[in-house]
């Protein structure tokens, strides 16, 4: 006889943790539309803290502190892994696999770092192995990458894919604070952690776009190949620069399948004000997918948050239970593909040189790089004459290897004091 009754497990009681529940109880009689005659039955649930606060009294008789035992549970069917981090959750979630158990997760770290080996482990095991919350939580992207564009190929992902930095971003442009206002205040709120370092510096969106990527392109990938970089350099001059001259300054993960290789980056970049994804503010996320057939799809939403990310997982659990009773493996095909290497990409530029104030020196700028033939489409001067002024200008596409080698010339100039900032153009 079917099972009718689907037994889950969740290991980490934190803020997604919590979401989950909260969609379970709250929206019971929804889900169990979806896969009558089968039921969700929360069997146990692991939290490293013993003193958890449960949110209802019922839950104590199922709350432990050792996620060992939930996942030995012998009558536990799928294993909800929010705890987070890579290590103890990548080894948690493969023993889960290896013992007959359907995982799901939010944990993008374990995926970009040991993705491909899990799911040959869900594979070989005849298990599912999903993870939709992962990336851009309450975007549905994954589902739309492997269930959705199936027909034609996406050529290209652009993504902003981390809501503290464009929360950051987006109150540096409205509210012309500074980037240590902006990001203690989203502090302040809940969107950043007490160590950003994770989110400013980029590396949750290299995570998160380079799942995107295996996903879209059915791409093998060296994680380690993927340039990334944050947005801890950008102050609030170039995001009024940048405005003046038609931009707004986003955090952007950009992937692009050129057959047999993939440009794939993370790094700020001024985008059209006039573009959607331009408009895409706060803590909210924003994906683009371009591909034949289809052209532009726009996404948007929020990027994180226990009711996002906890919709998401109980999403997963209702798909995996409407395939409890016949296995099929949904990541079946994987190409080793390339990284193109960053420094034989292209891009145009705007970069905020300061440079003493006298005759002769946008010719002598200008004729550096021109020797690594980098040109100017525009030159602006920026504030009074005076002993120094902060030229800006925008390049041309240009090879990144020969901008950062005439940069790296520029600043020995005599006429030039600093250069300011170098952000990426990027006309979507
Ligand atoms: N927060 C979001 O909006 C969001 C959105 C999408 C995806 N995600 C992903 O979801 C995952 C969880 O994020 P979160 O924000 O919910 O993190 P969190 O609030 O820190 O929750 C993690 C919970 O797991 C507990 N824990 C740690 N190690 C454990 C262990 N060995 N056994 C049992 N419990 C353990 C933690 O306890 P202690 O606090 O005592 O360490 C904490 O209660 C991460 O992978 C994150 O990237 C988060």
């Amino acid at each position: 006889m079917k099972k009718r009754e689907i037994n889950i497990g969740i290991l980490g009681l934190g803020t997604v943790g919590q979401g989950v529940l909260k969609v379970l109880q709250e929206n019971r009689e929804f889900i169990e539309q979806k896969i009558y005659p089968k039921k969700i039955i929360l069997k146990k649930i692991a939290d490293k803290d013993k003193s958890k606060v449960l949110p209802d009294k019922g839950l104590y008789k199922i709350f432990t502190d050792s996620a060992e035992q939930v996942i030995n549970d012998p009558e536990i069917d799928i294993i909800v892994e929010t705890i987070g981090g890579f290590e103890p959750a990548r080894s948690l979630i493969a023993q889960a696999l290896k013992s007959g158990k359907h995982v799901v997760t939010a944990n993008k770290e374990v995926i970009a770092q040991a993705g491909y080996e899990i799911l040959s482990l869900a594979q070989k095991n005849k298990v599912h192995f999903l993870f939709e919350s992962s990336v851009a939580s309450g975007i549905p992207i994954i589902g739309v990458l492997s269930h959705s564009l199936t027909s034609y190929k996406p050529r290209e992902i652009i993504g902003i894919l981390n809501g503290t930095t464009n929360y950051i971003l987006t109150r540096m442009s409205e509210d012309g604070s500074d980037y240590e206002e902006a990001l203690k205040e989203a502090q302040e709120k809940g969107y950043a952690e007490a160590d950003p370092s994770k989110d400013i510096d980029g590396f949750d969106t290299f995570n998160k776009i380079f799942i995107l990527s295996a996903i879209a392109f059915r791409a093998k990938i060296n994680l380690d190949n993927i340039y990334y970089e944050g947005i801890r350099n950008i102050s609030k001059l170039d995001i009024e620069y940048a405005r003046e001259l038609g931009y707004t300054i986003k955090l952007l993960a950009l992937a692009k399948n050129k057959g047999e290789e993939l440009d794939i980056r993370v790094h700020p970049a001024l985008i059209p004000q006039r573009h959607t994804l331009a408009n895409v503010g706060g803590a909210y996320n924003g994906i683009l997918v371009r591909g034949d057939g289809f052209g532009d799809l726009i996404f948007s939403g929020p990027g994180a948050g226990a009711l996002p990310a906890g919709g998401m997982i109980v999403s997963d659990i209702i798909e995996i239970i409407r395939n409890f009773d016949s296995y099929n493996n949904n990541y079946n095909y994987f190409e080793v593909k390339k990284v193109k290497d960053f420094k034989e990409t292209h891009s145009s530029y705007y970069l905020r040189i300061r440079v003493k104030d006298r005759p002769g020196v946008l010719a002598e700028i200008a004729g550096s790089f021109a020797q690594k033939e980098v040109s100017f489409l525009s030159v602006i001067q920026k504030g009074e004459a005076g002993e120094v002024v902060d030229i800006v200008f925008l390049t041309h596409l240009a090879k990144e290897g020969n901008v950062q080698e005439a940069l790296k010339k520029v600043a020995c100039l005599d006429c030039v004091v600093k250069i300011c900032n170098a952000i990426r153009v990027v006309d979507i």
